[in-house]
């Protein structure tokens, strides 16, 4: 099958694996009925479901059953929709639109958008603990990988010096790598690392899984920043300009257009080398990598 109709009918099976599962879930939970109609309200917004695709790519390149990445998939975009609801924040990036639809706190309030975000981050550490499938040592290490990229040496961090640098005139490349590399990379990357502990990948191909991962994750932001210059609203379901006006640092202010997608480019082709080394069936990754380089959404 030509790559491209594999990547399709791939992420089309695969978004409707990870779709079907939220609304049991969140209806299922104890709580106020706001809270979770909050919840379901950003997880159902749509979304590409790429962070649960990578793992479930890994899963399917070591011939597993899917079921045994439903709960860390899940997880994964669940930490994932609720870093979104707190980025839109006014206190945050201040944005209107998310997913096409209005932000969290547009449509229900502030108090109601911190909150729902709490409840998905705390409720995907619960996920992986209760499934039915894993072993328990898979799941503690799985845990132990979904709060390290998503904490303070991770996402939250990478939010954190994302706000700090726009008091900065300049920074440094190094610097917007770091920045990029924890605040959008360390989920993508971490949904690769689970899938290859959940597939019981051994440790060579872990570590090029992790270094495929790190790779894409620069890849998908520096892309997230040329489509905030030169995307389509109706497309990306957000709008475009929203890095300028909060002043932010983003590789298209650091190297232009061009620069940037030559950055890109380069790591695209650094994390398809990385893949060399994965002996396993690695074609729904490298067209992933692809993806991630034409995306227009
Ligand atoms: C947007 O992520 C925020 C970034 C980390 C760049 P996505 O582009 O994956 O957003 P959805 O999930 O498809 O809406
Ligand atoms: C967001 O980066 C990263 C996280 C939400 C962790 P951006 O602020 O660039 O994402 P968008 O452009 O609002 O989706
Ligand atoms: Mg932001
Ligand atoms: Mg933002
Ligand atoms: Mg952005």
């Amino acid at each position: 099958m030509e790559e491209n109709q594999m990547l399709k009918e791939f992420i089309e099976q695969y978004k409707q694996r990870v779709e079907k599962q939220f609304p049991t879930m969140i209806n299922s939970l104890a709580g106020p009925q706001r809270l979770k109609d909050a919840m379901l309200y950003s997880l159902e917004a749509g979304g590409k479901r790429i962070r649960p695709m990578l793992l479930y790519a890994v899963l399917h390149g070591y011939g597993r059953p899917a079921v045994m990445g439903d709960a860390a998939a899940c997880a994964l975009e669940m930490v994932h929709t609720y870093s979104l609801i707190h980025d839109d924040l006014p206190s945050m990036d201040n944005d209107d639109m998310r997913r096409g639809m209005p932000t969290n706190h547009r449509r229900f309030d502030e108090a109601t958008a911190v909150l729902a975000g709490d409840a998905m981050l705390t409720h995907s550490f619960h996920l992986i603990a209760a499934d039915q499938h894993l072993d328990d040592a898979v799941k503690v290490k799985l845990i132990e990988q979904l709060s390290r990229a998503s904490g303070a040496g991770g996402m939250v961090g990478g939010q954190m010096a994302d706000m700090l640098a726009e008091r900065e005139e300049n920074i440094l490349a190094a610097d917007l790598e770091n920045i990029h590399e924890h605040k959008t990379g360390d989920l993508l990357a971490v949904g690769l690392q689970m899938g290859a502990v959940a597939a019981g990948a051994d440790e060579e191909a872990q570590k090029h899984l992790d270094l495929f991962g790190r790779h894409i994750g620069l890849s998908f932001q520096i892309k997230d920043d040329l489509l905030d210059v030169e995307g389509d609203e109706a497309l990306i379901g957000k709008p475009v300009g929203s890095d300028q006006t909060n002043h932010k640092h983003t590789y298209v202010r650091l190297l232009g257009v061009e620069g940037a997608k030559k950055r890109l480019d380069e790591h695209t082709e650094a994390a398809l080398e990385a893949l060399q080394h994965v002996h396993a069936d690695t074609s729904i990754l490298s067209a992933l990598a692809h993806y991630i380089r034409t995306r227009e959404q």
